[in-house]
């Protein structure tokens, strides 16, 4: 089968197209096109990312980006009629936002009906504007190409990220089950117990600000651009170069609680303690508090996940979402795999931030899960919505 997969949830418009056979446990993917188009260079003026920018961007660049998948994956494809009945279901589609319904028609007149089986498309967590771009166009497309939807929750992309492996491909083991997933990205920091894949169970997760928040908060702190994550990392990179001893050391929040969650306010705010501190604050001292922060976050993270394992005896690890692109990160779960011996999914780095590919292989995923996760009913499909706070498990 041949998956359209579409992710507007945040701040990367993304578009991929995959071809998947075989079963979950023995799947065959080859991608066909997968491209991610960030916003990143708009909102990092900001600071942070702005709903209604991400929404405008989104809506300006989905088409075009579906234009050039299409032509990537170099799909064969059938005439379309554009009918005034048509032109009336996308005007209420796109909730008469006139431009879309434009150009989404112009594009269908040109494109056809490309030889694609379903639309899958991130419906949560997210941000709302944001997610109704992509909802909205996989609603139309599905309409004019009589296509079924798959709705994907985009956490359970992560997850998926890891099923798709470039250098081993379809040859790579898949994670055995029972496995845990520690979802780490800029909203989310979760683990995620998964007996049967389709079926999720939150075991714990953080109180207050998800990890990749606090690298974006703590990079701030530290004079770097927006997403902190990459910059602060580099930073940290050139303490552990120096050798020299780390002269700061940062709180393990809620080490001890006894149960599965974690916490990273606390550390932000014993970082934002110390910065505020030094006077004059040098380029060294900086790198070292990157360093320390770093630390402690590998190891609440670490200690965290190796208590679930124990708890509930799973017999993998994935460990997925943008932070999970850190290479110190990586280390520290590479080692603490090594240690109990137990196999690691880690997501291509490239797959480890927001991308449409992910969005395809969750897909895959849920169709193969359960049947009825399979929207063929236009009914149905209208009735989709965008949900912010979406939770998996
Ligand atoms: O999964 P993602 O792309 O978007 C969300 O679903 O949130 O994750 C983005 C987050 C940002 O907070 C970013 O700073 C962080 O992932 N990130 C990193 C790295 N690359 C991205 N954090 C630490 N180290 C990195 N190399
Ligand atoms: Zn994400």
């Amino acid at each position: 089968m041949k998956i359209l997969a579409i992710e507007t949830s945040c701040d990367e418009t993304a578009i991929s197209i995959l071809k998947a056979s075989g079963s979950i446990e023995k799947p065959n993917f080859k991608p066909l096109a997968d491209l991610v188009l960030s916003q990143i260079d708009i909102h990092s003026q900001y600071g942070g990312v702005f709903p209604a920018l991400a929404k405008r961007e989104h809506a300006k660049n989905i088409i075009p980006l579906i234009k050039e998948a299409l032509k990537k994956a170099n799909l064969s494809s059938k005439k379309i009629t554009v009918t005034e009945s048509l032109k009336k279901d996308f005007d209420e589609i796109f909730t008469h936002e006139e431009e879309l319904t434009k150009k989404t028609l112009d594009f269908l007149e040109k494109a056809g009906t490309p030889d694609i089986d379903i639309i899958a498309v991130t419906y949560g967590p997210g941000l709302e504007p944001a997610l109704w771009v992509g909802i909205n166009t996989a609603k139309a497309l599905s309409k004019a190409w009589n296509k079924p939807v798959v709705a994907v929750n985009h956490l359970e992309g992560h997850i998926a990220s890891v099923l798709f492996n470039k250098q081993q491909n379809e040859e790579k083991n898949q994670p055995k089950l029972p496995t845990l997933a520690l979802v780490i990205s800029g909203g989310h920091t979760e683990l995620i117990g998964i007996e049967k894949w389709g079926e999720y169970k939150f075991l714990g997760g953080t109180v207050d600000d998800a990890v990749g928040e606090a690298y974006d908060k703590v990079a701030r702190m530290l004079d770097l651009p927006y997403p902190g994550g990459p910059p602060l990392s580099k930073l940290a990179h050139k303490a552990r170069d120096s050798k020299k001893e780390n002269p700061f050391t940062f709180p393990r929040p809620m080490q001890n609680s006894g149960d599965l969650n974690l916490s990273f306010s606390g550390l932000k705010t014993a970082v934002l303690y110390t910065v505020k501190k030094q006077t004059d604050i040098s380029k060294e001292q900086k790198t070292f508090i990157a360093s320390a922060f770093e630390d402690a976050v590998a190891d609440v993270l670490t200690l965290k996940t190796k208590k679930a394992i124990k708890k509930y005896n799973y017999q993998s690890l994935i460990v997925c979402g943008g932070v999970s692109a850190n290479n110190f990160l990586r280390n520290r779960f590479q080692d603490l795999a090594e240690k109990i011996n137990l196999p690691l999914f880690i997501p291509d780095i490239n797959l480890s931030t927001d991308n449409a590919f992910m969005i395809s292989l969750a897909g895959f995923l849920n169709i193969k899960a359960n049947s009825s996760n399979v929207l063929k009913d236009q009914e149905k499909i209208v009735k989709l919505k965008a949900e912010g706070n979406l939770r998996l498990g």
